[in-house]
Order: structure tokens, then sequence, then C-alpha cells
């Protein structure tokens, strides 16, 4: 079958489905939404107070967050200075709410106080680093790993090896040294590096998880979303060789430095070769790049 007619066998599913299941769908979601545990005016009063006691502790995360993103925006700056190109497209930031960091210890069977939050939870403050090719990741993460002051505690690298859902993206946990008048703290940060692509993809299965209660009759839509992941991935690798053609190196040009690059994206780095070392810096008054900022 031809992927324009199973293409048109999911449109005809789809709408079979919709004019169906319409009701069957409103019902499913209401008996669910009812079953989730609604919070009692004493669960409401004890995160007010959690969130207040946390205070101090968001905070420290809050500036890590930030002089995490200024360092990026520094590595932006400095690249684009050496290379006439950025390779960040853009970062978003967000803090964990107080609810989701206490669901999130209960859901891995931890105390639910202010010391185990600290202990636990690494995602408290997070990064996502958006960049255009497959290669700015893994360069990326190769300038911050030689930053002496920040210690690369975590890669979780679910591009050379995907999730069984299909999603892919580099993932960091990060120390990032703060400065307060007493003391001096390694605070972590998680990292989510991923292409524009990448980031498509998982914004899309996102949205689309949340639909999931709707079954298509004839359709396997995790299979299509696997599936979609993969011809991304190789759409990818093909701009990626064009990129590296039309910037005047070959993929495989620079020899793997393997004592630097072994512990992350080993395949990848195998594939397509060592992170670009920095080009000297260009005259100035150059023409802005499709893909900046
Ligand atoms: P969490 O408890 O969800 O934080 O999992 P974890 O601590 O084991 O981390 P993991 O490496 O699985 O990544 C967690 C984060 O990555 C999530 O909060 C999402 O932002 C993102 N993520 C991981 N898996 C998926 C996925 O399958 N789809 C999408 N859209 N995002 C994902
Ligand atoms: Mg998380």
């Amino acid at each position: 079958m031809s992927s324009a007619d199973s293409l048109e066998d999911i449109r005809l599913s789809a709408a079979r489905a919709y004019n169906k299941n319409v009701d069957d769908v409103s019902q499913e979601r209401s008996r669910k939404l009812t079953q989730s545990r609604m919070l009692t005016e004493n669960d409401i009063d004890a995160l007010a107070v959690l969130e207040y006691a946390a205070q101090d502790i968001l905070m420290k995360y809050h500036a890590a967050m930030r002089q995490m993103e200024v360092r990026l925006e520094t590595l932006d700056q400095d690249l684009k200075l050496r290379q006439r190109r950025n390779p960040i497209h853009h970062v978003e930031s967000r803090m964990k709410s107080i609810p989701s960091i206490f669901e999130k210890l209960e859901r891995y069977g931890k105390s639910s106080t202010l010391e185990a939050m600290e202990e636990h939870i690494m995602d408290i403050a997070g990064l996502r680093v958006i960049v255009s090719y497959i290669q700015d990741a893994y360069d990326i993460l190769h300038y911050l790993k030689h930053q002496d002051d920040l210690t690369v505690v975590t890669v979780k690298d679910y591009i050379t090896s995907p999730k069984p859902n299909g999603y892919r993206s580099l993932h960091l946990i990060v120390r990032i040294p703060v400065y307060f008048l007493d003391k001096k703290e390694d605070i972590p940060v998680e990292i989510q590096i991923r292409t524009i692509a990448m980031d498509f993809w998982a914004s899309l299965e996102h949205d689309l998880k949340y639909k999931a209660l709707r079954m298509i009759e004839g359709v396997d839509a995790p299979a299509e979303l696997k599936e979609c992941s993969r011809i991304i991935e190789q759409v990818e690798e093909r701009m990626q060789v064009l990129a590296s053609a039309l910037e005047g190196r070959s993929p495989q040009a620079h020899a793997v430095d393997e004592a630097r690059t072994r512990t992350v994206g080993e395949d990848y780095l195998m594939r397509h070769g060592a992170p670009r070392p920095p080009a000297p810096p260009r005259a100035p008054e150059s023409a802005p790049l499709a893909g900046s900022r």
C-alpha cells in the first residue's frame, strides 16, 4: 500500500470514528476526570504551606536557571562570531510547580518533604534548547562539558537511542554554581537539547497523547507517530549532510576525539564526526543568516 493510500485510510477511519464516537468520547473523558483524585481543602492548605516554605529553595533554582540561560546565550553569540551562524534557535525555561514536584515525589515513592525534593527532583529548574541541526546538539553538550565549573551529572541520549514511542532529544542534568551572601551551591538544572524537527514532533505528540482516548478503528496511532519520528530522523540526517557540505566540511572530516566524546552520542559521532572546533573570527559585516533569531 502506498503512503498516499494509508494516509487516505487514516482520514476515512478518523471521520468514521469521529461520527461514531463523539458521545462515547465525552462520556469517557468526564468519567476519567471524576476518577482523578480531588484535592480536599486540607490538601490545598498543605500545598500553600509547602509553597511558602519552599520559596527560598525555589529562588536558588530560579537563579541557577537564569545563569544557565546566560551561559547558553554566550555560547551562541561566540559561535555566531566565529562561525557566522547561531546554532541555538531559541531557549525556553520553566520552573516546575510545587504540585508537580510533590506528585513526582509520590510517583517515585519518596517522602513529601523539602529535603526529598532537593535530593530527588533534578528538574525543578528546566531549560529546553532548540537547535538547528543534530550536530549542534552534540556541540552544545561538548562545550558545556568543557566549562570547568559546570558538572554534567547525567546525559540521556534519546537521539542515538530514541524512546520506544519515537521521542528524540538529548537530556542533561547539569550542576551550576550559584553564589549567595554566605555560601556557594551547585544547583541542578535539567537541559533538554533538541532540534527544531524533534521539537515539532514532541510538541505534537504531547498534544495528541491527551487525545488518545479516542480510538480510531483500524489506525494504530502510536505506530503512526513512531513512523513519523523515523521519517523526521531521515530528513534531519539528509539536512545535516547538506549543511555540513555547504559549510565546507565533511561530516567525517574531523577525527573523533574518543576520550572526550565516548560517553555520549557515540554511535552518532562515529557516523557523523566530532564537534567542529570553532573557526577563527571573520569580518563582522556578515549578513544575517537564514535560521538565525
Ligand atoms: P519525568 O518523571 O517525566 O520527569 O521523567 P524522567 O525524570 O525519567 O525524565 P525523562 O528523561 O523521561 O524526560 C522527562 C521530560 O522529557 C518530560 O518531562 C518531557 O518534557 C520530555 N519527554 C520525555 N519523554 C517524552 C515523550 O515521550 N514525549 C514528549 N512529548 N516529551 C517527552
Ligand atoms: Mg521532568
